[in-house]
């Protein structure tokens, strides 16, 4: 209950500092700290004009949902669609707005005719892939999810995805070289989810990725940063906790990494019907999620699944059993500000990043820690 009206109060204040009527965009507040903040959007989102007007409001960069995946981009072998993604690159163009790429190599929304392949030929339509679709959009797309979801969904190993069972563990190399080749201005990520809670399939997916990530970095082989999807769930019961995740991020800012939050929301899946119970709670995990990770200097960008609870992904995918639609994102369905749009804002304006450096446990010295690159 405490915790209830202290975000209250801080989401008081965020209207107060941002003035009464038009609060201050959550890019304009995230550019304060050297942080980015994004949405994920549908090409067919672009044609409403509302959203649009909410997107330069509150973004400074937006991530294809669903059309740079391989299904989108090449549908036959080396037939190359790239019109709905042209629409969101032009978007973005005309408003300075960048682009996260996502994503190059993934399991899901793959063409039929790509997994009847055999091996060798696999390959060579991956290299093909990778180095047509990474050239896109340079000096646009300053980020590419290169490999999405390589860990396997228990934590132990990589996942037994057509990519590792094919091809072996060495698809990921691959991947990432060709797009270092391809993209050489570009940071390259490879994207999970499920690695921000405290539970023990977290603890052992979070061990399994720094494995990896310690075997590319032997092999020299380019990698930028990690992004965390933080698909989040709000608790049937509890409090949300993170307790865990600050010591994760420095593991990872100790191995030279950037850190991208790249598809943040928040299930209201696991609680009861009422409205004003689900907003409280969602708003609730956001904010503790927040101020763990906004206190982490190797966390650089903040992007959202989406900005209205109208185009969430979870209803389809993850539906609620009494089957009311979610409220997972700061806009409700009609494009309207939710309370939790303030919450994130105090946040924003509230947590600062530790500013002394951070000893590195690698080398024995100390990195120099400034503020993020923006
Ligand atoms: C989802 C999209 O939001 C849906 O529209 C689509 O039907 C399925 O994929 N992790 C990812 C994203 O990396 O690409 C997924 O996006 C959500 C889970």
């Amino acid at each position: 209950m405490r915790r209830r009206h202290l975000l209250l109060a801080m989401a008081g204040m965020a209207l107060a500092m941002g003035g009464a009527e038009r609060p201050t965009g959550l890019q304009a507040l995230a550019a304060k700290r050297g942080l980015v903040w994004g949405s994920a959007l549908s090409h067919t989102a672009l044609a409403d004009a509302g959203l649009a007007a909410l997107l330069l409001e509150n973004v400074g960069t937006i991530t294809p949902e669903n059309a740079l995946k391989w299904e989108a981009t090449e549908p036959e072998p080396d037939r190359f669609d790239f019109r709905p993604v042209d629409r969101i690159l032009a978007f973005a163009q005309q408003n300075g707005l960048s682009v996260r790429g996502h994503t190059l190599v993934w399991h899901h929304q793959l063409p039929p005719w790509l997994e009847e392949l055999p091996a060798k030929e696999l390959e060579k339509a991956m290299e093909r892939h990778v180095r047509t679709v990474a050239a896109l959009g340079r000096g646009l797309i300053r980020s590419w999810d290169v490999v999405n979801e390589p860990i396997a969904e228990h934590g132990a190993g990589l996942r037994r995805s057509l990519w590792l069972v094919r091809l072996g563990p060495a698809f990921i190399s691959h991947a990432l070289c060709w797009a270092r080749l391809a993209a050489p201005g570009a940071q390259l990520i490879i994207n999970e989810y499920g690695l921000e809670g405290d539970d023990p399939i977290t603890a052992r997916k979070r061990s399994t990725l720094l494995a990896l990530i310690d075997r590319l970095r032997r092999d020299q082989i380019p990698l930028d940063g990690i992004g965390l999807q933080a698909h989040l769930l709000a608790p049937g019961s509890g409090s949300p906790q993170f307790t865990t995740l600050a010591s994760f991020l420095q593991e990872l800012h100790w191995r030279g990494l950037k850190v991208q939050i790249t598809e943040l929301d928040v299930s209201d899946r696991e609680l009861p019907a009422d409205i004003a119970v689900r907003d409280a709670r969602v708003a609730e995990t956001y904010d503790r999620f927040l101020e763990v990770v906004l206190r982490e200097p190797c966390v650089e960008q903040i992007t959202t699944w989406g900005l209205s609870d109208r185009d969430s992904w979870l209803n389809s995918t993850f539906p609620r059993s009494d089957g009311l639609p979610q409220r997972p994102l700061p806009y409700d369905e009609h494009l309207r500000a939710k309370p939790l749009r303030s919450i994130i804002a105090a946040r924003l304006i509230q947590t600062t990043p530790p500013m002394e450096p951070i000893p590195s446990r690698r080398h024995g010295s100390v990195l120099p820690i400034g503020h993020h690159q923006g």
